[in-house]
């Protein structure tokens, strides 16, 4: 039986770069007997125009009953001056916690036709295959109470509250070690344990965990310095846990190690492995509707999806594949250009892609 993969192309730049990448579901289809269906749905600011909020339960449904979900990205100056409850990032951030998509791979890895393109030295990253697993459906996203208040005094206070509770931290270290022991088998946990009560638990409870993968090479560390280590020699990682707030932060920062944010995907898991796949950057409205944008990442995140949730290591690797041939022939969007290589825009990008998969 077919595979439902729902789409959703979400705002900006979205509806261009899930273009590219369904072109690239489609493709192995046709010629590669890939068995799926695809079906749109709306979310974020498409979804505020069309229904008046950002995650329409037609849209849950559908997400519940797919077996994958693609997603291009949302947001935009449109929608932001709206009420905070009813703003796009809420419906994506209500999808990732209605579906308990609670672990989020995000991996930065330099393909060797971009160490040019790299903002650090390319003796720095050659080579860089990095894991950030970042856990996505707890902390300071989702923490109550939150909210912005005025005291009696009538001034404004602002609050967010970072939790996490022993069983949130348990289930991500185990997916984070899982991880790691099919990679270098070297595991950092990343948190702030020298400030936050919170993330001393983390540190503890990381430690436990340990106990059941003595493979696996655990070492802590406070973000701050993870922060500063990623950019002084960030081959120093093999896999990366952390919590939802630093994980968002340090995702952005390694995602430059590579060329541009536009070249990370990402997966957000589920215990059973069904899946959200997006690429890490936003909606950029500002390159939206210019055949600007890169849509490696949405691409990428395609393969993610093909090999966690659908079970299709091959074709994955048959786009990933496809992906390393195109850039090794120079070509590139904007946001990679180096001097020496060929600028194309967002629809040309897609096409050799296309051509590109065997
Ligand atoms: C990401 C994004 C989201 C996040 C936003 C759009 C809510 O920055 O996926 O990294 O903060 O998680
Ligand atoms: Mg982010």
């Amino acid at each position: 039986m077919a595979q439902k993969i729902l789409v959703i192309s979400g705002d900006g730049i979205g509806p261009e770069i899930v273009g590219a990448a369904t072109d690239v579901l489609l493709a192995l289809r046709e010629r590669f007997g890939l068995d799926v269906e695809l079906e749109p749905a709306l979310m974020g600011g498409a979804a505020i125009d069309a229904h008046g909020e950002p995650l329409p339960d037609s849209t849950l449904a559908l997400a519940r009953a797919a077996d994958a979900i693609l997603l291009g990205a949302v947001g935009g100056p449109k929608w932001d001056k709206i009420d905070r409850a009813l703003r796009p990032e809420r419906g994506l951030l209500r999808l990732r916690s209605s579906l308990d998509l609670f672990c989020n791979l995000r991996p930065a890895v330099l393909y060797p036709a971009l160490a040019q393109a790299s903002s650090l030295k390319a003796e720095v990253v050659a080579d860089l295959d990095l894991m950030i697993v970042r856990e996505l459906t707890g902390d300071i996203y989702f923490g109550q109470p939150r909210g912005v208040e005025t005291t009696a005094a009538g001034e404004r206070i602002g609050r967010n509250t970072m939790i996490y509770s022993e069983t949130e931290i348990r289930r991500i270290a185990h997916s984070a070690f899982g991880i790691a022991e099919k990679r270098q088998r070297r595991l950092c946990s990343v948190d702030k344990a020298n400030v936050l009560e919170t993330t001393e638990l983390w540190r503890e409870v990381v430690t436990e965990v340990a106990r059941d993968y003595p493979r696996v090479s655990v070492t802590h560390m406070y973000v701050d310095n993870a922060a500063m280590q990623l950019v002084r020699a960030p081959k120093q990682f093999d896999v990366i846990v952390t919590g939802n707030l630093f994980g968002d932060i340090l995702s952005d920062l390694a995602s430059m190690l590579t060329g541009s944010i536009g070249m990370l995907p990402s997966a957000s898991l589920d215990a059973n492995n069904k899946g959200m796949f997006e690429p890490i950057h936003g909606s950029a409205p500002d390159i939206a509707g210019r055949d600007l944008a890169n849509p490696l990442a949405t691409i990428l995140s395609v393969a993610m999806l093909l090999r966690y949730s659908l079970n299709q290591a091959a074709q994955a690797e048959r786009v990933e594949q496809a992906v390393a041939s195109v850039l090794k022939a120079g070509l590139r969007t904007a946001d990679l250009a180096t001097p020496g290589t060929t600028t194309i825009g967002t629809r040309q990008m897609g096409r050799e892609v296309l051509n590109a998969l065997r």
